[in-house]
Formats: C-alpha cells, structure tokens, sequence
C-alpha cells in the first residue's frame, strides 16, 4: 500500500498515557485530525515506569504496523506528570516510582525510537491552541483539564510555557484539584449547580493572578459542559475545548513534530 504523506512531516505518532488508559494514534499535522482510529490498552496496575513503558511501545507497535503508516514520523508521549529535561519529577495517578525516572531514556529504549515526552496537560494545551478553541489567539490563553485532578497549560502567542501545575495551587486551604476537579464532584456527591459555584470560585482566583485572554476547559467533563459552564461568570473569555477526547495524542504529536525540526 501507498504510504501515507512525506514520512516525518506531515504525520506524527502521539501516545497519552493515562491513570486508567494508554491511547495512541496517528495525527495528520496538516488539520489535527487522526487518521484512522485511536489504539488504547488498559494501564497496567501498577503503573511503573517499566510497565507503562512496555504498553506503551506496544500502542506504538500497532499504529506502526498498520498499512501505510510513515515508519520515521517523529513520536510524542504525554504523560500525568511534571516533566522536566526529560525526567519525571511528579506522578498523578501512576505509580509513585515514576518521580526522578528519565522518561526519554526509558520510552526510547523501549520502542528503539527517539521520543520527546510532556505532561498531558501540556500536549492538551498545544492542541488546542493550534487546532481548537485557542487557535490564533494572542497573549495568554490557560487550558485546564478537569479530570481526575486538575491539568494546566498555559500558552503564550501559541507557545508553551511548560509544566504549569495551577491544579496544585493551594486554595481553600487545599491544592484546587482536591475540591475543584471532576472527581471531586463526583466523590462529594455535588450537584452540578454546586459544582459549578466552586468551580466558579477557583476560576476566580486563577483569573485574578494571571489575567488570561481566554481560559479553555477540557477534560472529561468537558463532554457535558452544558451542565455547569453557563453558570460560570468570569470577566475571561471561557471555551470549552474542541478535542476532548483526543487532545492528549494531538498534542504530543505536535510536539514531536516540533522537536524533530
Ligand atoms: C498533575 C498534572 C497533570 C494533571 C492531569 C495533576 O494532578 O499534577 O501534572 O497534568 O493531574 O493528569
């Protein structure tokens, strides 16, 4: 078969490595769309460093086999973690072991590639300022994922100030993710009104320290913004991001990509 554009420009290989999934896909940088389908294996349990590397290269292994697939396209991984130089220096629902590993040795020892690897909030963050809600927006645009925890990026004129952690910002007397993320509205039992009113309240705060063009919101909750994102009153612009699900693998291609410049 036909392979498929020029290898290593027009295609990238982003992986998202998750609490509970390792999602993998092949992203046509031209329009930010995948082709073909996502490829997702359960995160192993526990999520070491050695284990979730392994998965990993075997997400990578099946979007390489496919017919036509660009064998030298550049690969991104994100992951739930501060990545620093390479290395881990945090771990949100994968095993504590991760802190101090060197990821960019490990993942391209596993797969036999070169890999550049982000925090997923990141990779989320530059897909949606180059393909979503927060394309062509200048100065400051905050991305944050409310998921398990809360993710952050935060872009300037597009570019990535990397490993923006306002999830862990103390608020209430706690980091904001423990009160304000979409696993706290569903282990405190709250009403989508109540979720929406503390929610509100961290918005608030963020907005007041950093003064954001606009303030995109992803995540899984995401999906059902009509719950809670009408009753949101900022001064900011708010969005709701345009690539949900698959923000993650968009954004560590990208960022592949851009590294293999
Ligand atoms: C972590 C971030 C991560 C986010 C989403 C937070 O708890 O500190 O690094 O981006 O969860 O996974």
């Amino acid at each position: 078969m036909e392979q498929i554009g020029t290898p290593g420009q027009q295609y990238a290989y982003g992986i998202d490595v998750g609490g509970t999934g390792i999602k993998g896909g092949v992203v046509d940088l031209s329009t930010g769309e995948l082709v073909g389908e996502r490829y997702r294996l359960p995160t192993p349990k526990p999520a070491t460093p050695e284990a979730v590397a392994d998965v990993v290269a075997e997400v990578l292994d099946e979007l390489m086999r496919r017919p036509g697939m660009p064998p030298a396209a550049p690969i991104g991984i994100a992951v739930p973690a501060i990545v620093h130089h390479g290395v881990a220096r945090s771990a949100a629902n994968i095993d504590e072991s991760f802190i101090g590993t060197d990821l960019l040795h490990l993942f391209s020892s596993k797969t036999g590639r070169d890999v550049v690897v982000l925090n997923d909030a990141d990779a989320a963050g530059l897909a949606e300022a180059a393909f979503g809600a927060g394309r062509a927006v200048e100065g400051s645009v905050l991305m944050l994922t409310l998921g398990t925890g809360i993710g952050s990026a935060l872009l300037f004129n597009g570019q990535l100030v990397p490993n923006f952690e306002l999830g862990h910002l103390e608020f209430k007397g706690q980091a904001a993710e423990v009160g304000a993320s979409a696993s706290a509205r569903k282990r405190e039992d709250l009403s989508w009104d109540a979720y929406a009113q503390r929610l509100g309240e961290y918005l608030e705060h963020v907005q007041f320290l950093f003064s954001p063009e606009l303030i995109i919101l992803g995540g899984g909750v995401s999906k059902n913004p009509e719950k809670f994102v009408p009753q949101l009153h900022l001064n900011t612009e708010l969005a709701v991001a345009t690539h949900a699900n698959n923000a993650g693998i968009i954004g560590a291609a990208l960022h592949g990509s851009n590294a293999a410049r």
